[in-house]
């Protein structure tokens, strides 16, 4: 038997990596205590996907209610699987850069001390495996604002001279910037991944995640940009939008393109690597843009009220360079841009939403 264990397994990535793993033939182990719902309150919850994915997965899915800092029921687990697990997909985190804030201990226990948790069990019981972990662009905090940016009509856009301007590489400094509360336990989160690759030489790889996105986000005002811009559209609700003239540019990948990468990773695993993963120059949009996509799905008016002060910390203009990963794995492919995005959470949600 051969087991995918994966933390998180009822959020966006999480569950779509049961879901994919499973397909594979894969027993799959899903970690998940919907603390999004403690993060998030209701909105957030994402219990409706836990009822999805035992009911659709069956016997190839086994859930533990459990929660990602409690060392004691994470041993057992990992006791247990031992070294059938050949993969573990670490998607479990507080995911948002302002909730962090009002919490930084719960944000730090949950996000660097819980990946430590999930990486040491792995290394003493499940060694050989491919550890895939969800780091973020925030770790390389604000400096992406100290790009030089020109303001269009309807987004800021990188000088067409920059060396970034194909998209931000993994070279860019990680150190010396704003990265607020949560961009500093995941920096702390992915350097440990890195360390447990060089240092004892497991095969792991922070994936820097820009905008994750897909039909599964149990969409948040705090959390899942593109999925809860589009339900504020279809559901008629008021959308704060926080500086920057919603001119700021996000790179959105849709999960399915998130989990074809983490299985080529699993197929053909390196040590300590560290990734960028967005949608890159094929699947980026302003707030402006995503706005006019979405109205014209919907067929309804956006309400948006505008807050001239922009979220601390926030990107104004953040676009990955996938070259790095499209190097190491050439055979993979995106396949979703920002309206085939925007059109499946629609449809997905139509009869929630509307
Ligand atoms: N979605 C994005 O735009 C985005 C961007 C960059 C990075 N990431 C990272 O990718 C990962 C997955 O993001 P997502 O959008 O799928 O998040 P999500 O919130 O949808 O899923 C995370 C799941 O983890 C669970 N969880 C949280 N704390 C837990 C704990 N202590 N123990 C057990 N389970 C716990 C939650 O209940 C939730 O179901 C996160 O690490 C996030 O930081 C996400």
């Amino acid at each position: 038997m051969s087991v995918a264990l994966v933390t998180g397994s009822a959020g966006l990535i999480g569950s779509e990596a049961a879901r994919h793993f499973a397909g594979l033939g894969m027993h799959v182990v899903g970690l998940d205590n919907d603390m999004r719902k403690y993060f998030f309150g209701e909105d957030g919850s994402t219990a409706w996907s836990l009822v999805n994915l035992t009911s659709k997965l069956g016997d190839s899915y086994t859930h533990y209610d459990v929660d990602i800092r409690d060392r004691d029921v994470l041993k057992k687990i990992f006791e247990r699987y031992g070294r059938d697990i050949s993969l573990v997909i670490h998607t479990a985190a507080q995911p948002s850069h302002d909730w962090a804030a009002k919490e930084p201990f719960t944000d730090f226990d949950v996000n660097a001390v819980g990946t430590l948790n999930v990486l040491e069990y792995t290394r003493q019981h499940s060694p050989d495996a491919a550890f895939i972990f969800c780091s973020t662009n925030k770790v390389y905090g604000d400096t992406p604002n100290r790009l030089p940016l020109v303001e269009q009509e309807t987004r800021y856009e990188i000088d067409a001279n920059h060396q970034f301007a194909n998209g931000i590489t993994e070279d860019m400094t990680i150190d010396n910037s704003m990265h607020s509360i949560f961009g500093v336990s995941k920096v702390a989160a992915d350097v440990a991944v890195q360390e447990y690759g060089r240092y004892f030489g497991m095969k792991t790889a922070s994936f820097r995640g820009g905008t994750l996105t897909g039909p599964a986000h149990s969409a948040a005002e705090l959390h899942g940009f593109l999925a809860y811009l589009m339900r504020c559209v279809m559901e008629g609700r008021t959308y704060n939008l926080f500086g920057y003239k919603g001119k700021m540019v996000r790179d959105a990948i849709h999960s399915h393109d998130v989990l074809t990468a983490f299985e080529a990773f699993f197929r053909s695993p390196r040590s300590g690597e560290v990734y960028n993963l967005g949608g890159g120059r094929f699947s980026n949009t302003s707030h402006l843009e995503a706005f006019a996509i979405a109205e014209k799905i919907a067929g309804k008016e956006a309400k948006v009220n505008y807050v001239e002060q922009a979220r601390m910390g926030d990107h104004q203009w953040y676009v990955s360079d996938m070259a790095k990963f499209q190097a190491h794995y050439p055979d993979w492919q995106m396949t979703y841009n920002v309206p085939a995005i925007l059109n499946e959470i629609y449809e997905a949600n139509a009869d929630k939403w509307m």
